[in-house]
């Protein structure tokens, strides 16, 4: 398809994706997200103004070679950067709230409960020395322990709400004690500063102590409110438990004692699973989730150890416990890397039929364009830290617009003619000193001088589709794809005709 350069929309940085397509919803909006590492040699500048929506009951992939920030934007997601991580910019919206400042004691509300997480080597996921049953169930009896929760969850803003007073009291500390130890100081603003201290300092001590007693207040209600719910539990248990129980005596006269003691046991299980997840209950879920992820013999593979199974295998307990509690996102980081082909198509396959099974909607990571083409609906392009093409997944693979997109689709080797793999030349920029310009530009051979003086804007291809080179600039030459990518698009344009023709038949 020819496009009209001329009439392309520019958007300059922070990019942002465009209006949501009619009859789409938004789980998770990341914006302008910018993360550096602060390292010996200087800051590693890892994410620089990403921006990406992912649609409910939707896959997004992200794509891009090692070290182009794929791992740490989903890591920024899930909260677990290293400490050495600092979010420079950015928002990353989940259900209202922006994840990016929330504190760490309230992400475990989120955190492998409404995102989920599946990494790359599921050896190091898993613990070795835990037969995998038991890893399944701990999350779910942690979770669910409904009684504990009501208290954790009353008690939650308060505890917050001291833990980051505590925490600004302790950094005015450092800053204060660093102001001090400079030599730029005089003695009297020395003084100065340490009025100004104490000053800060008494004031958090007075409220830190009321944040303590706010606190105790609100452990006590939660106990109160986490009795009040077990009590009534209890009572409705009763009400019907007394009923049954006497059928059940009277069933030992009349006969039928079976059913009666049944719905006895039933009731039981009922009042069970109101307070918490018991251990059986746990166990049976975990055997449902286990067959649900292609695990045969859930019963028998319940009491093996991690070594016991093959890496496809492991990779689906991964899965499962990923799914334990129900997600609305998951998130799966390079999840085939380390498999071979068959197993790879075979994940690959699982976690489409989880994601339609389940109306999940996920991000998959990976750099390798071929795995995306069965998985995508949507597609986001990264280089050094940056999205530098965003579109459908018919946008990408039969309209790509970005010599690096271009160079990834060129690389997959192709299954029918087995034509040979051209690989990228030279290795993606040290993010300790990101390029000028265009960070692709050193390595592509479409590379305009503007390129390396300056950055280009993403151009609005179609209202789906984005694309940050210049070559979509009006003053730029044009530029048509390599021969192998437009070959390929042609083959498969005919492949998918005929396959459309052979359907009509
Ligand atoms: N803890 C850290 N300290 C310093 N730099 C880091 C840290 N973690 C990641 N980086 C840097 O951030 C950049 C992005 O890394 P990231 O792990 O997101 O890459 P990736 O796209 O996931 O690559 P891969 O395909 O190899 O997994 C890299 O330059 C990497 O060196
Ligand atoms: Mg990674």
């Amino acid at each position: 398809m020819e496009k009209d350069v001329k009439a392309l929309k520019t958007i300059d940085y922070p990019f942002t994706v465009g209006e949501t397509p009619a009859g789409k919803e938004a789980v998770l909006s990341v914006r302008n997200l910018a993360i550096s590492f602060k390292t010996d040699e200087g800051m590693v500048r890892a994410v620089r103004g990403v921006s990406f929506d992912l649609y409910k009951g939707e896959t997004l992939c992200i794509v891009g070679e090692s070290g182009s920030g794929k791992s740490v934007t989903s890591k920024t997601i899930m909260g677990i950067l290293a400490p050495s991580a600092h979010i420079d910019s950015g928002s990353i919206t989940y259900e209202g709230e922006d994840l990016t400042k929330i504190a760490e004691e309230e992400f475990h509300r989120i955190r492998g409960t409404k995102i989920g997480m599946v990494f790359q080597d599921p050896l190091s996921s898993l613990n070795p020395i835990m037969k995998v049953g038991k890893q399944i169930t701990e999350v779910m009896v942690i979770n669910g322990d409904r009684v504990k929760r009501i208290y954790r969850d009353t008690i939650n803003d308060s505890l917050i709400k001291w833990k980051n007073d505590e925490r600004l009291l302790s950094l005015a500390k450092i800053e204060y004690k660093e102001k001090i130890h400079g030599k730029t100081l005089s003695d009297e603003e020395k003084q100065k500063a340490k009025e100004e201290f104490n000053a800060y300092s008494s004031k958090m001590k007075e409220l830190i102590k009321e944040d303590k007693k706010a606190l105790s207040a609100k452990k006590k209600e939660g106990r109160a409110k986490a009795a009040s719910y077990k009590k009534k539990c209890l009572k409705a248990h009763f009400k019907n438990l007394f009923p049954l129980a006497r059928k059940t005596l009277a069933s030992l006269f009349t006969g039928g004692f079976s059913e009666a003691y049944g719905e006895l046991i039933a009731e039981r299980r009922r009042y069970v699973s109101e307070v918490r997840v018991s251990r059986k209950e746990a166990k049976r879920r975990a055997l449902k989730i286990m067959e649900e992820v292609g695990i045969k013999e859930p019963e028998r593979r319940f009491n093996q150890y991690p070594f016991e199974f093959s890496g496809g295998m492991r990779q689906r307990i991964v899965i499962a416990i990923a799914l334990t509690a129900d997600p609305d996102v998951l998130i799966c980081d390079e999840p085939t890397t380390a498999l071979d082909v068959t197993i790879q198509a075979q994940i690959l396959e699982l976690i489409n039929r989880l994601k339609k099974a389940r109306n999940m909607s996920v991000m998959f990571i990976t750099h390798d364009l071929g795995v995306v083409a069965n998985m995508a609906d949507r597609v986001a392009v990264m280089y050094a830290g940056k999205i530098v093409e965003y579109g459908t997944a018919e946008d990408i693979f039969f309209h790509p617009a970005h010599p690096y997109t271009w160079a990834l689709l060129s690389s997959i080797p192709d299954v029918d003619s087995k034509e040979r793999l051209e690989a990228i030349p030279g290795t993606p920029p040290n993010m300790l000193f990101p390029p000028k310009g265009d960070a692709f530009a050193l390595r592509s051979r479409y590379a305009l001088g503007i390129d390396f003086r300056e950055e280009p804007p993403m151009f609005e291809i179609t209202p789906t589709h984005y694309a940050a080179t210049w070559l979509l600039d009006e003053r730029a030459p044009l530029a048509t794809m390599p021969k192998i990518v437009s070959r390929r698009i042609e083959i498969s344009l005919a492949k998918e005709e005929e396959r459309q023709h052979g359907l009509s038949k």
